[in-house]
């Protein structure tokens, strides 16, 4: 089948790079178009990514030119697809002007995750709210589909099969790597050696983002989850991968083969329609005492062997959960993600394969 011409806008950031790698010789896409700034337009990818040719496969790939990102470029560049890595601020009106022009848009950014029109989505968790493309359709000539917060990726996906237990509220500390900053986010003085016990804006993004997702579709928008949220957030000296400590309260005792069974047992439409870039298993269960860890656990979610050095498209799209303690009508436990892939560009291009196997990317 024709591959569908997409185009990267942020492809030199950390969240960028993870997209090149997986959009490199994707069977659905094809990248036509690779936009940063101004400060590296002109240059090669080969030339602007520092280890491209360690995980970039195509020379077609590491021949694109990186274009300025302007509306005019990337439509002239063909795109039917748009897979956004840009800060919230450049991707706010950007991407709605590319919606205007019949793009499908999918957004890494915060700009537009919380319109009620716009899916905030997890192809495991709330694929029927796919269906609010539909009603954009009916206002735009395109759409755009976002993907939550990196600490919201690996919190709903645990979450949600915990939802058929009776979950009722959700205390979550978080972990967070430094890479979850951006590539120039987070200052080395004030992160190595320390941790730092806030993250602007993040916990507030924690609640709004899991109420939305966990919630139902009503028609044109999404009915908030009533399930209570409480988050801490913390920056530690890691360099990938969002560890969470979550103490989750039932209405009902719960027991410990219950709650493995739920998690380890899940699967949903990504695994029965096997997309590309879908892990076999979207939770692993870690039963050690010591793990999950960032440095052990935070490419979980291989499929298919490694060949020629590189590594399957689902590296990095598990989530792992371990050390679960349940004691009456709680459980705690801690779960990690790759906040990079699961958390950010992965997440992106599994929600663009499941709209395009439900037939809203024209031309697929
Ligand atoms: N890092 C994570 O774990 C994570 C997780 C989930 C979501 N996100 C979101 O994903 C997006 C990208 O994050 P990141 O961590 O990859 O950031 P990053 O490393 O700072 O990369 C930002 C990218 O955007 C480009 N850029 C910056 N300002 C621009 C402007 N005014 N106009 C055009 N291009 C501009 C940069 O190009 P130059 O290199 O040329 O400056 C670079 O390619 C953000 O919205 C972030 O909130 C990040």
């Amino acid at each position: 089948m024709k591959k569908i011409k997409a185009a990267l806008l942020g492809c030199t950031g950390l969240v960028g790079q993870q997209f090149i790698r997986l959009l490199d010789d994707h069977p659905f896409f094809e990248l036509a178009c690779l936009t940063a700034s101004s400060g590296s337009a002109g240059r090669t990818c080969a030339a602007a990514l520092a280890d491209a040719s360690a995980t970039i496969a195509h020379a077609a790939t590491l021949a694109l030119v990186i274009r300025e990102t302007t509306a005019a470029e990337i439509i002239r560049s063909r795109a039917r697809v748009v897979f956004s890595a840009l800060p919230a601020a450049a991707a706010g009106p950007l991407e709605a002007e590319l919606r205007a022009a019949g793009l499908r848009v999918f957004s890494n950014a915060g700009a537009h995750r919380m319109d009620a029109s716009v899916p905030l989505l997890i192809p495991e968790v709330n694929p029927g709210h796919l269906e609010l493309c539909r009603a954009q359709l009916r206002d735009h000539e395109g759409f755009i589909v976002t993907n939550p917060n990196c600490v919201v990726a690996g919190l709903a996906l645990a979450l949600k099969p915990l939802t058929a237990l009776g979950l009722r509220a959700v205390t979550v500390t978080t972990f967070q790597a430094v890479s979850g900053g951006g590539r120039r986010g987070v200052a080395a003085w004030d992160t190595l050696g320390n941790i730092v016990p806030f993250i602007a804006g993040e916990e507030e993004k924690i609640v709004r983002e899991t109420g939305k997702i966990l919630g139902e579709l009503a028609g044109d928008h999404v009915a908030g989850s009533p399930i209570e949220i409480f988050p801490s957030c913390c920056r530690v000296p890691v360099r990938e991968g969002h560890l969470q400590s979550v103490s989750a309260e039932f209405d009902r005792p719960v027991s410990s083969g219950e709650i493995r069974e739920a998690l380890a047992g899940f699967a949903a439409e990504p695994q029965q329609l096997k997309l590309p870039t879908a892990p076999a298993a979207p939770i692993i269960v870690r039963d050690e005492a010591d793990r999950p860890q960032p440095f052990l656990d935070v490419q979980a979610g291989e499929t298919g062997p490694v060949v020629a050095g590189r590594h399957g498209r689902a590296r990095g799209m598990a989530v792992s959960v371990g050390r679960l303690r349940p004691r009456g009508r709680r459980c705690d436990l801690f779960l990690l993600l790759h906040n990079t892939v699961r958390g950010a560009a992965g997440g992106s291009v599994l929600n663009a394969e499941l709209a395009a196997s439900k037939g809203l990317i024209p031309g697929r």
